[in-house]
């Protein structure tokens, strides 16, 4: 019997800067999840161990390299889900490595969805994940270049201010045919402290049922607001993946969401759209890669 299985990830929407290096980072995090998947491995397994790589490689807003907030510090927030509705979910946390590890241990080693904030980072050093300091000097002189112009004041327009927010998610399918989907963002540069984006918002950041799963990625308030992934995945009931995606990014872009997303149906049809100036984006199905960048 043929295998159908299939995996892809995004390395955030808005404008790209570094595309060859989020090229090579999608193109090593997408084959080490497709080989999970190859060897009967299980779609939870793929999207995690493809995120983890992405939130290690700098140039993508997540784990290693995130976004700092007004104060300088980095929070992130992750979640991850499966089509057996099976969720976890993080907030606001710091000091540690990979975000989408502990949404995924909350998922399976606690009865809740979502912990944040400082109890959040209790319960990673209780699961025995040490600490470990995600900002980076690349990231460090950025904050402090646009905080100079900014006057280390908060404004209201974060993200019309700067569009390069980014995220990473990824979206798998496995020989059983469950799907899973994984998302980490280190958020909005100079955003308030304690601000929670979409990411770990079940729905609007990350959403899988047994029709298909999606990964969102954009400005968090307005996905929030539309519920993105659950708009999509729901359409998949009885759209194929690229129609409800259609749909989907239509409905956000006339409500003033700047987005983009990726995802899979139950019939291995695959979903990556978006309405901003550009999204990185990789994916390999029934053996063939494909990404943003023709090489
Ligand atoms: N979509 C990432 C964020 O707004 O935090």
């Amino acid at each position: 019997m043929k295998r159908k299985i299939a995996l892809i990830a995004h390395g955030g929407a808005g404008g790209i800067n570094y595309a060859r290096r989020r090229l090579r980072g999608l193109k090593e995090a997408v084959e080490a999840g497709y080989d999970i998947l190859c060897r009967g491995g299980s779609s939870l397994d793929a999207v995690e161990k493809t995120a983890v790589i992405l939130e290690d490689k700098p140039v993508f807003n997540a784990g290693t390299g995130s976004y700092l907030n007004l104060t300088g510090e980095v929070e992130m927030d992750a979640s991850i889900m499966t089509s057996e509705l099976k969720f976890g979910a993080v907030g606001v946390i710091r000091d540690v490595k990979n975000p989408i590890t502990i949404a995924r241990m909350i998922m399976e080693k606690t009865d809740h969805l979502l912990l944040c904030g400082e109890n959040a980072i209790k319960f990673a050093r209780y699961m025995g994940l040490p600490y470990y300091d995600p900002k980076t000097k690349e990231k460090e002189l950025i904050w402090q270049r646009k905080r100079r112009k900014r006057e280390s004041r908060y404004f209201g327009n974060v993200w019309a201010f700067d569009n390069y927010s980014g995220t990473i998610g990824a979206v798998a399918i496995d020989t059983q045919g469950s799907i899973s989907v994984a998302t980490s963002s280190g958020g909005i540069n100079l955003r308030l402290p304690g601000r929670v984006g979409d990411t770990p918002i079940i729905g609007a950041g990350t959403y899988a049922d047994p029709n298909g799963g999606v990964s969102t990625t954009g400005h968090g308030e307005e996905i929030m607001r539309q519920l993105l992934a659950y708009r999509a995945v729901t359409l998949m009931s009885r759209l194929r993946a690229p129609e409800a995606g259609r749909r989907t990014l239509a409905h956000a872009t006339r409500s003033g969401c700047r987005c983009g997303m990726i995802g899979i149906d139950k019939n291995i049809n695959m979903l990556c759209l978006n309405n901003t100036k550009a999204m990185s984006w990789c994916y390999i199905k029934n053996g063939k890669m494909a990404t943003f960048l023709d090489d």
